[in-house]
Protein backbone atom coordinates (compact mmCIF):
# COMPACT_ATOMS: atom_id res chain seq x y z
CA UNK A 1 0.00 0.00 0.00
CA UNK A 2 1.00 3.18 -0.82
CA UNK A 3 3.13 4.94 2.51
CA UNK A 4 1.84 8.54 3.38
CA UNK A 5 5.63 10.20 2.42
CA UNK A 6 6.77 13.15 0.58
CA UNK A 7 9.31 10.46 -1.00
CA UNK A 8 6.01 8.73 -2.67
CA UNK A 9 4.78 12.04 -3.74
CA UNK A 10 1.30 11.70 -1.65
CA UNK A 11 1.49 14.61 0.27
CA UNK A 12 2.51 16.82 -2.90
CA UNK A 13 0.82 15.14 -5.68
CA UNK A 14 -2.24 13.67 -4.43
CA UNK A 15 -3.43 17.06 -3.04
CA UNK A 16 -1.02 19.42 -3.28
CA UNK A 17 -1.34 20.38 0.47
CA UNK A 18 -2.09 17.57 2.51
CA UNK A 19 -4.70 18.70 4.44
CA UNK A 20 -4.85 22.05 2.65
CA UNK A 21 -5.57 25.61 3.79
CA UNK A 22 -6.51 26.06 0.42
CA UNK A 23 -3.62 28.43 0.22
CA UNK A 24 -5.02 30.72 2.18
CA UNK A 25 -2.95 32.38 4.82
CA UNK A 26 -3.42 33.35 8.87
CA UNK A 27 -2.61 36.32 9.53
CA UNK A 28 -2.93 35.93 13.62
CA UNK A 29 -2.88 33.30 16.55
CA UNK A 30 -6.01 31.56 16.45
CA UNK A 31 -6.46 31.55 20.86
CA UNK A 32 -5.58 34.55 22.58
CA UNK A 33 -3.45 34.33 25.19
CA UNK A 34 -4.87 34.32 28.75
CA UNK A 35 -3.07 37.40 30.18
CA UNK A 36 -1.89 39.83 27.74
CA UNK A 37 1.99 39.89 28.70
CA UNK A 38 3.96 40.91 25.00
CA UNK A 39 2.26 42.83 22.10
CA UNK A 40 3.98 43.78 18.98
CA UNK A 41 1.89 46.03 17.03
CA UNK A 42 2.49 45.91 12.96
CA UNK A 43 6.26 46.04 13.33
CA UNK A 44 8.03 46.40 10.26
CA UNK A 45 12.09 46.61 9.41
CA UNK A 46 13.62 47.32 6.06
CA UNK A 47 17.81 47.04 6.04
CA UNK A 48 19.14 48.98 3.37
CA UNK A 49 21.27 47.50 1.02
CA UNK A 50 25.02 48.93 1.77
CA UNK A 51 25.31 48.88 -2.32
CA UNK A 52 22.04 50.08 -3.14
CA UNK A 53 22.72 53.09 -5.39
CA UNK A 54 24.86 50.89 -7.91
CA UNK A 55 21.94 48.30 -7.65
CA UNK A 56 18.38 49.40 -8.84
CA UNK A 57 17.05 45.96 -8.01
CA UNK A 58 18.23 46.48 -4.56
CA UNK A 59 17.11 49.88 -3.92
CA UNK A 60 13.77 49.04 -2.00
CA UNK A 61 15.96 47.29 0.77
CA UNK A 62 15.61 43.95 2.50
CA UNK A 63 12.46 43.66 4.19
CA UNK A 64 13.33 41.37 7.39
CA UNK A 65 10.06 42.04 8.96
CA UNK A 66 6.48 43.42 7.53
CA UNK A 67 3.61 44.55 9.71
CA UNK A 68 3.92 41.84 11.89
CA UNK A 69 1.49 41.72 14.82
CA UNK A 70 1.01 39.77 17.79
CA UNK A 71 0.47 38.80 21.35
CA UNK A 72 1.70 36.34 23.74
CA UNK A 73 0.53 35.54 27.16
CA UNK A 74 2.00 35.77 30.52
CA UNK A 75 3.89 32.77 31.30
CA UNK A 76 3.53 31.31 27.93
CA UNK A 77 5.68 29.37 25.74
CA UNK A 78 6.15 30.65 22.69
CA UNK A 79 8.08 29.18 19.38
CA UNK A 80 9.01 31.38 16.15
CA UNK A 81 9.18 29.20 13.34
CA UNK A 82 10.39 29.87 9.97
CA UNK A 83 12.97 29.26 7.46
CA UNK A 84 16.90 31.13 7.28
CA UNK A 85 16.22 34.62 6.68
CA UNK A 86 12.32 34.63 7.97
CA UNK A 87 13.21 37.53 10.26
CA UNK A 88 13.05 35.40 13.45
CA UNK A 89 16.38 37.39 14.59
CA UNK A 90 15.62 40.29 13.96
CA UNK A 91 12.02 40.30 15.29
CA UNK A 92 13.98 39.06 18.52
CA UNK A 93 16.44 42.00 18.38
CA UNK A 94 13.56 44.24 17.72
CA UNK A 95 11.81 43.02 20.86
CA UNK A 96 15.00 43.30 22.98
CA UNK A 97 15.45 46.90 21.89
CA UNK A 98 18.63 46.07 19.55
CA UNK A 99 16.97 47.00 16.55
CA UNK A 100 14.94 50.04 15.86
CA UNK A 101 11.78 49.03 13.55
CA UNK A 102 11.10 51.66 10.71
CA UNK A 103 7.11 51.56 12.27
CA UNK A 104 4.94 49.36 14.73
CA UNK A 105 5.23 49.31 18.50
CA UNK A 106 6.46 46.80 21.30
CA UNK A 107 4.71 46.65 24.67
CA UNK A 108 5.95 44.53 27.70
CA UNK A 109 3.22 44.47 30.28
CA UNK A 110 2.41 47.83 29.55
CA UNK A 111 5.68 49.23 29.08
CA UNK A 112 6.34 50.75 25.77
CA UNK A 113 9.69 50.23 24.79
CA UNK A 114 10.76 53.65 23.66
CA UNK A 115 8.98 55.26 26.43
CA UNK A 116 9.75 52.94 29.53
CA UNK A 117 13.06 51.61 28.23
CA UNK A 118 15.10 51.21 31.61
CA UNK A 119 12.07 49.49 33.41
CA UNK A 120 11.46 47.29 29.80
CA UNK A 121 14.88 46.03 29.89
CA UNK A 122 15.38 44.74 33.61
CA UNK A 123 12.44 42.33 32.83
CA UNK A 124 14.01 40.63 29.70
CA UNK A 125 17.08 38.23 29.77
CA UNK A 126 18.39 37.48 26.33
CA UNK A 127 20.47 35.29 24.27
CA UNK A 128 20.50 36.34 20.70
CA UNK A 129 22.50 34.27 17.84
CA UNK A 130 25.88 33.50 18.83
CA UNK A 131 26.40 34.82 22.40
CA UNK A 132 29.54 37.00 22.15
CA UNK A 133 31.91 36.56 25.44
CA UNK A 134 35.71 37.62 25.86
CA UNK A 135 37.14 34.33 24.61
CA UNK A 136 40.84 35.08 26.82
CA UNK A 137 38.68 34.67 29.75
CA UNK A 138 37.04 32.22 31.34
CA UNK A 139 33.06 31.59 31.68
CA UNK A 140 33.36 32.39 35.48
CA UNK A 141 34.90 35.73 34.52
CA UNK A 142 32.35 36.79 31.85
CA UNK A 143 29.12 36.07 33.93
CA UNK A 144 31.11 38.19 36.61
CA UNK A 145 31.55 40.68 34.72
CA UNK A 146 28.02 41.02 33.19
CA UNK A 147 26.97 40.34 36.37
CA UNK A 148 28.25 43.90 37.97
CA UNK A 149 27.31 45.55 34.71
CA UNK A 150 23.84 44.90 35.59
CA UNK A 151 24.44 45.69 39.76
CA UNK A 152 25.87 42.63 40.41
CA UNK A 153 25.26 39.22 42.21
CA UNK A 154 26.45 36.71 44.69
CA UNK A 155 29.03 34.38 43.52
CA UNK A 156 26.60 31.59 44.92
CA UNK A 157 23.77 32.55 42.44
CA UNK A 158 26.08 32.52 39.38
CA UNK A 159 27.00 28.98 40.79
CA UNK A 160 23.70 28.06 40.60
CA UNK A 161 23.09 29.52 37.41
CA UNK A 162 25.77 27.52 36.26
CA UNK A 163 25.28 24.24 37.63
CA UNK A 164 21.75 24.51 35.81
CA UNK A 165 23.04 24.84 32.84
CA UNK A 166 25.38 22.10 32.70
CA UNK A 167 28.98 23.80 32.51
CA UNK A 168 30.39 23.51 36.39
CA UNK A 169 33.07 21.56 34.74
CA UNK A 170 34.21 24.31 32.40
CA UNK A 171 33.31 27.44 34.16
CA UNK A 172 37.11 28.38 35.27
CA UNK A 173 38.47 27.05 31.35
CA UNK A 174 38.61 30.46 28.85
CA UNK A 175 35.60 30.70 26.67
CA UNK A 176 38.45 30.35 23.80
CA UNK A 177 38.51 27.20 24.19
CA UNK A 178 34.52 26.30 24.66
CA UNK A 179 32.76 24.29 22.03
CA UNK A 180 29.52 26.16 20.63
CA UNK A 181 27.01 23.66 22.97
CA UNK A 182 29.41 25.07 26.00
CA UNK A 183 29.14 28.50 24.42
CA UNK A 184 25.27 28.51 24.28
CA UNK A 185 24.94 27.40 27.71
CA UNK A 186 26.97 30.46 28.83
CA UNK A 187 24.81 32.11 26.95
CA UNK A 188 21.63 31.11 28.42
CA UNK A 189 23.56 31.29 32.12
CA UNK A 190 23.90 35.18 31.49
CA UNK A 191 19.97 35.39 29.76
CA UNK A 192 18.74 33.97 33.10
CA UNK A 193 21.23 35.30 35.80
CA UNK A 194 19.04 38.09 36.86
CA UNK A 195 15.54 35.88 37.38
CA UNK A 196 13.86 37.90 33.98
CA UNK A 197 10.24 37.78 33.93
CA UNK A 198 10.71 37.90 30.18
CA UNK A 199 13.33 35.26 28.45
CA UNK A 200 14.02 35.67 24.74
CA UNK A 201 15.92 32.98 23.18
CA UNK A 202 17.02 32.58 19.61
CA UNK A 203 18.17 29.36 18.11
CA UNK A 204 18.85 28.69 22.36
CA UNK A 205 19.15 24.27 21.58
CA UNK A 206 21.58 25.31 17.99
CA UNK A 207 24.22 23.35 18.25
CA UNK A 208 23.95 21.30 21.42
CA UNK A 209 23.92 17.72 22.17
CA UNK A 210 20.43 15.73 23.02
CA UNK A 211 21.79 16.12 26.44
CA UNK A 212 21.98 19.83 26.01
CA UNK A 213 18.83 19.71 24.28
CA UNK A 214 16.48 17.93 26.97
CA UNK A 215 18.34 20.23 29.36
CA UNK A 216 16.87 23.50 27.88
CA UNK A 217 13.86 21.93 27.37
CA UNK A 218 13.82 21.08 30.85
CA UNK A 219 15.17 24.66 31.76
CA UNK A 220 12.57 26.43 30.05
CA UNK A 221 9.84 24.41 31.19
CA UNK A 222 10.94 24.63 34.82
CA UNK A 223 11.55 28.51 34.52
CA UNK A 224 7.96 28.98 33.43
CA UNK A 225 6.32 26.24 35.49
CA UNK A 226 8.25 27.32 39.09
CA UNK A 227 8.20 31.17 38.50
CA UNK A 228 5.94 32.01 36.09
CA UNK A 229 8.48 32.99 33.75
CA UNK A 230 7.33 34.12 29.88
CA UNK A 231 9.39 32.63 27.32
CA UNK A 232 9.74 33.40 23.59
CA UNK A 233 12.23 31.26 21.51
CA UNK A 234 12.90 30.72 17.87
CA UNK A 235 14.15 27.18 16.57
CA UNK A 236 14.41 25.15 13.21
CA UNK A 237 13.87 22.35 15.62
CA UNK A 238 10.32 21.50 14.81
CA UNK A 239 10.13 18.49 17.32
CA UNK A 240 11.49 20.65 20.24
CA UNK A 241 8.53 23.07 19.18
CA UNK A 242 5.81 21.01 19.34
CA UNK A 243 6.76 19.42 22.70
CA UNK A 244 7.47 22.70 24.27
CA UNK A 245 5.92 25.33 22.76
CA UNK A 246 2.06 26.80 24.03
CA UNK A 247 1.73 28.64 20.45
CA UNK A 248 3.93 29.02 17.78
CA UNK A 249 4.07 31.65 15.30
CA UNK A 250 5.50 31.01 11.94
CA UNK A 251 7.10 33.75 10.17
CA UNK A 252 7.94 33.52 6.54
CA UNK A 253 9.98 36.19 3.94
CA UNK A 254 9.33 38.57 7.12
CA UNK A 255 5.67 38.12 7.35
CA UNK A 256 3.48 36.44 10.29
CA UNK A 257 1.92 33.65 8.50
CA UNK A 258 0.13 31.65 11.46
CA UNK A 259 0.05 30.98 14.87
CA UNK A 260 -0.70 27.94 15.86
CA UNK A 261 -1.70 26.18 19.67
CA UNK A 262 0.14 23.07 20.73
CA UNK A 263 -2.88 21.21 20.38
CA UNK A 264 -3.91 22.19 16.81
CA UNK A 265 -0.39 21.22 16.22
CA UNK A 266 -0.82 17.81 17.92
CA UNK A 267 -4.28 17.08 16.60
CA UNK A 268 -3.42 16.98 13.18
CA UNK A 269 -2.46 21.04 12.18
CA UNK A 270 -6.55 22.20 12.00
CA UNK A 271 -9.65 20.03 11.22
CA UNK A 272 -8.10 18.12 8.07
CA UNK A 273 -6.81 15.63 7.30
CA UNK A 274 -6.43 12.65 4.34
CA UNK A 275 -7.81 9.43 4.18
CA UNK A 276 -6.58 7.10 2.34
CA UNK A 277 -8.46 3.64 1.24
CA UNK A 278 -7.74 0.46 -0.33
CA UNK A 279 -10.57 -0.85 -2.11
CA UNK A 280 -12.09 -2.80 -4.83
CA UNK A 281 -14.05 -0.28 -6.51
CA UNK A 282 -11.81 3.21 -5.89
CA UNK A 283 -13.93 5.21 -8.76
CA UNK A 284 -17.06 4.15 -7.83
CA UNK A 285 -16.19 4.89 -3.88
CA UNK A 286 -14.86 8.33 -4.99
CA UNK A 287 -18.02 8.97 -6.93
CA UNK A 288 -19.75 8.36 -3.68
CA UNK A 289 -18.16 10.03 -1.27
CA UNK A 290 -18.06 13.23 -3.33
CA UNK A 291 -21.30 13.02 -4.11
CA UNK A 292 -22.28 12.11 -0.23
CA UNK A 293 -20.05 14.86 1.76
CA UNK A 294 -18.68 16.59 -1.30
CA UNK A 295 -14.74 16.23 -0.34
CA UNK A 296 -12.42 16.38 -2.67
CA UNK A 297 -11.05 12.94 -3.47
CA UNK A 298 -8.41 10.80 -6.26
CA UNK A 299 -7.94 7.68 -7.19
CA UNK A 300 -4.54 6.36 -7.58
CA UNK A 301 -4.36 2.61 -8.63
CA UNK A 302 -6.56 0.68 -6.09
CA UNK A 303 -5.99 3.71 -3.12
CA UNK A 304 -8.28 6.15 -3.08
CA UNK A 305 -7.95 9.28 -1.15
CA UNK A 306 -9.80 11.65 0.36
CA UNK A 307 -9.44 15.23 1.75
CA UNK A 308 -11.71 15.28 4.73
CA UNK A 309 -12.30 18.32 6.65
CA UNK A 310 -13.46 17.91 10.10
CA UNK A 311 -15.72 15.14 9.47
CA UNK A 312 -16.41 11.28 10.26
CA UNK A 313 -13.77 9.24 9.37
CA UNK A 314 -15.33 5.98 11.03
CA UNK A 315 -18.96 6.69 8.71
CA UNK A 316 -17.39 7.46 5.28
CA UNK A 317 -16.22 3.70 6.03
CA UNK A 318 -19.39 2.80 7.00
CA UNK A 319 -20.90 4.49 3.68
CA UNK A 320 -18.62 2.65 1.33
CA UNK A 321 -19.33 -0.79 3.45
CA UNK A 322 -22.63 -0.21 2.98
CA UNK A 323 -22.82 0.31 -0.66
CA UNK A 324 -21.08 -2.56 -1.02
CA UNK A 325 -17.30 -1.56 -1.61
CA UNK A 326 -14.91 -3.88 -0.23
CA UNK A 327 -12.45 -1.84 1.78
CA UNK A 328 -9.04 -3.54 2.12
CA UNK A 329 -7.55 -0.87 4.09
CA UNK A 330 -8.61 2.39 5.73
CA UNK A 331 -5.94 4.97 7.22
CA UNK A 332 -5.72 8.63 8.08
CA UNK A 333 -3.10 11.01 8.28
CA UNK A 334 -3.02 14.14 10.02
CA UNK A 335 -0.37 17.03 9.25
CA UNK A 336 2.81 16.99 10.71
CA UNK A 337 4.75 20.06 12.20
CA UNK A 338 7.11 19.60 8.72
CA UNK A 339 4.11 19.11 6.16
CA UNK A 340 2.53 22.10 7.89
CA UNK A 341 6.18 24.01 8.36
CA UNK A 342 6.50 23.33 5.10
CA UNK A 343 2.97 24.69 3.46
CA UNK A 344 3.04 28.12 5.59
CA UNK A 345 6.31 29.11 5.40
CA UNK A 346 7.18 28.42 1.44
N1 LIG B 1 21.97 44.07 9.74
C1 LIG B 1 21.42 43.67 8.59
N2 LIG B 1 21.67 44.30 7.43
C2 LIG B 1 21.08 43.92 6.29
N3 LIG B 1 20.22 42.89 6.18
C3 LIG B 1 19.92 42.21 7.31
C4 LIG B 1 20.51 42.56 8.56
N4 LIG B 1 20.02 41.70 9.50
C5 LIG B 1 19.18 40.86 8.85
N5 LIG B 1 19.14 41.18 7.54
C6 LIG B 1 18.31 40.51 6.53
O1 LIG B 1 16.98 40.43 7.02
C7 LIG B 1 16.41 39.19 6.67
C8 LIG B 1 15.95 38.47 7.93
O2 LIG B 1 17.10 38.10 8.65
P1 LIG B 1 17.04 37.37 10.05
O3 LIG B 1 18.44 37.27 10.57
O4 LIG B 1 16.06 38.05 10.89
O5 LIG B 1 16.48 35.95 9.62
P2 LIG B 1 16.31 34.62 10.49
O6 LIG B 1 14.91 34.18 10.33
O7 LIG B 1 16.82 34.83 11.86
O8 LIG B 1 17.24 33.61 9.71
P3 LIG B 1 18.16 32.38 10.27
O9 LIG B 1 17.26 31.20 10.42
O10 LIG B 1 19.13 32.16 9.18
O11 LIG B 1 18.80 32.80 11.56
C9 LIG B 1 17.45 38.43 5.89
O12 LIG B 1 17.20 38.61 4.51
C10 LIG B 1 18.74 39.08 6.30
O13 LIG B 1 19.70 39.01 5.26
MG1 LIG C 1 18.35 34.00 13.01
Amino acid sequence: MQEFNEKNGFSDDVFEVVAGNSGQKETCGSVAPTTLYLTIDGVSKTFKKPLAALNKKAAGGIVALDKVSLEVGKGEIFGILGPNGAGKSTLIKVITGLVIPDSGTVTLDGLDFRRDKHEFMKRVGAQIETPVFFNKKSGWWNLKYLADLQGGLPDQRIKDIVELVGLSSRIKSRVGTYSMGMRQRLGLAQAIMHNPDFLVLDEPINGLDPDGIAQVRDLIRQLRDCYGTTVLFSSHILGEMQTLCDRVAFLASGRLVAVKTRAEIEHGLGDVSVLCVVCDEPNRAAALIGEKYGYRTKVQGTALYVEVKGGNTAEINKTLIENGISVVSFSVKTRTLEEMYKELTR
